[in-house]
């Protein structure tokens, strides 16, 4: 009887945890894109549901005294070796991280016409703490106090000085403190994707000789745009924490702009992509929409991030209406790049049967939209390469070479692709001044592999 009553146990186990990732809107998504998945996921819901019913019937007919037959003990692992293989990767209950500080650009601008920065970071223990901000040339000093006590630390610099060397330090974190200095009359980014951390030792040493190289450069940037699947499993909050730490080197000196990946918020994983990036106190400070964002980080430059992981699921008609509006408000002339973690066009493969390239919805959803409102640059993640593209003058960027797997075998080119390369990892540098800006694929030892250059339209 022993062995069968573990049977119903484990099997009960097994199913409250599928139900559990099938409660995340974002579970569809990834069955939606991986036939694979959703096949495994439908025989073992199957076998969580009939080994029960078969153990029940068969106790019932030969009494729940008597023993029970061979059978129940590949019953058990039947269910057994899925559920611990399904409660190690998707675990329900997940042990408090702690967060290393992180500098981010935010939307809000300040009274000197750049937009304010904010420093995050989560402590295990709730604590009130204070950040002193530092002019660098004339030696200013601001004490900026939190009001509650908290875990999740949001720390706004109002009303910074464009041009202007800042240091800071965080009073209950000893030892660490950034620098930065803010944009001046142009901007340089370096912009990176697809890190998937926790994926392997190989790719996280592959991303911290990319940091090392970003923040070793002697021109420094002004901003990292990082366009997502930063972790492996966004589902297990260790990957957002091992990324914080890889991170650090980067994240206290270089204001970022965060963008979520179908890795980052797949199962659950946009709740900590959330709280590592975009807290609900910075937020509701700010009162702006979560995921969509419009930074404007240097006069008559306009950088819209959009929420889209695979590709257009998330697109909802207020979405639309919110980027329709957004960019009706910019001014022709003006700079407008759109980033976001899935791409509009590039070259890839068939995956799973399907098309991961030249994807139509994506095209037809925002290409005309882009077209029409004199969108200049698209920037974008998820395929592991370097491309450049050009439809109708938009310059189309994918720059998926942050340590992630790079892709093995393209088998479809895109039709607007004029560059691609995946056989290195590495960084883009964006330089944008008021009449041009320029854009360079850099493997990890800084050497360029490709550039190009355009005029806003
Ligand atoms: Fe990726
Ligand atoms: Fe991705």
């Amino acid at each position: 009887m022993g062995i069968s009553i573990i049977t119903l146990i484990v099997s009960v186990l097994l199913f409250s945890l599928l139900a559990r990732i099938l409660s995340y809107q974002r579970t569809l998504h990834l069955f939606s894109w991986n036939p694979t998945y959703r096949r495994g996921f439908f025989i073992l819901g199957l076998l969580s549901l009939s080994i029960p019913l078969t153990i029940i019937l068969e106790r019932s007919n030969s009494g729940w005294d008597s023993s029970p037959p061979i059978i129940t003990s590949v019953l058990l692992l039947l269910v057994l070796i899925p559920a611990a293989v399904l409660y190690y990767h998707f675990r329900p209950i997940q042990r408090r991280i702690a967060l290393k500080p992180l500098l981010v650009l935010t939307e809000r601008r300040g009274a000197f016409g750049i937009s304010d920065h904010a420093i995050l970071w989560r402590s295990l223990q709730k604590e009130k703490t204070s950040v002193r901000l530092t002019e660098k040339i004339d030696g200013n000093e601001m004490l900026i106090k939190e009001d509650t006590p908290s875990r999740s630390h949001v720390i706004i610099l109002k009303d910074l000085i464009p041009g202007t060397q800042y240091s800071y330090s965080i009073d209950s974190l000893d030892g660490i403190s950034g620098s930065f200095s803010t944009c001046g009359e142009s901007l340089r980014l370096a912009i990176v994707s697809d890190a998937h951390i926790g994926s392997s030792k190989r790719s996280l040493n592959t991303t911290k000789r990319i940091i090392q190289t970003i923040i070793g450069r002697e021109d420094s940037f002004d901003l990292l745009l990082n366009l997502g699947d930063i972790v492996q499993m966004g589902n297990l909050k260790g990957n957002y924490e091992a990324a914080s730490n890889v991170l650090l080197p980067l994240s206290k000196h270089l204001p970022s702009i965060m963008v979520p990946g179908n890795h980052d918020a797949w199962v659950g994983g946009l709740n900590s992509w959330k709280d590592a990036y975009y807290p609900k106190r910075l937020n509701s400070e700010l009162r702006t929409h979560q995921l969509f964002h419009h930074y404007r980080p240097l006069e008559g430059v306009h950088i819209i991030t959009l929420d889209l992981e695979w590709g257009t699921e998330n697109f909802s008609k207020a979405q639309r209406h919110w980027l329709t509006e957004q960019l009706s408000t910019i001014a022709k002339d003006d700079m407008l790049i759109v980033a976001s973690h899935a791409f509009f066009f590039g070259s890839g493969r068939v995956v799973d049967s399907r098309a991961w390239f030249d994807p139509m919805k994506m095209i037809d959803t925002f290409h005309p939209l882009f077209r029409d409102n004199h969108v200049n640059l698209v920037l974008s993640g998820h395929n592991h390469q370097f491309e450049h593209m050009k439809e109708d003058g938009i310059d189309y960027v994918i720059v998926g070479t942050f340590g992630g797997r790079l892709e093995k075998r393209i088998t479809h080119r895109s039709s607007a692709s004029i560059f691609l390369d995946h056989t290195h990892h590495g960084f883009a540098e964006l330089s944008i001044d008021r009449s041009q800006y320029s854009l360079i694929f850099r493997n990890l030892k800084d050497e360029e592999i490709y550039r190009f250059s355009s005029r806003p339209r």
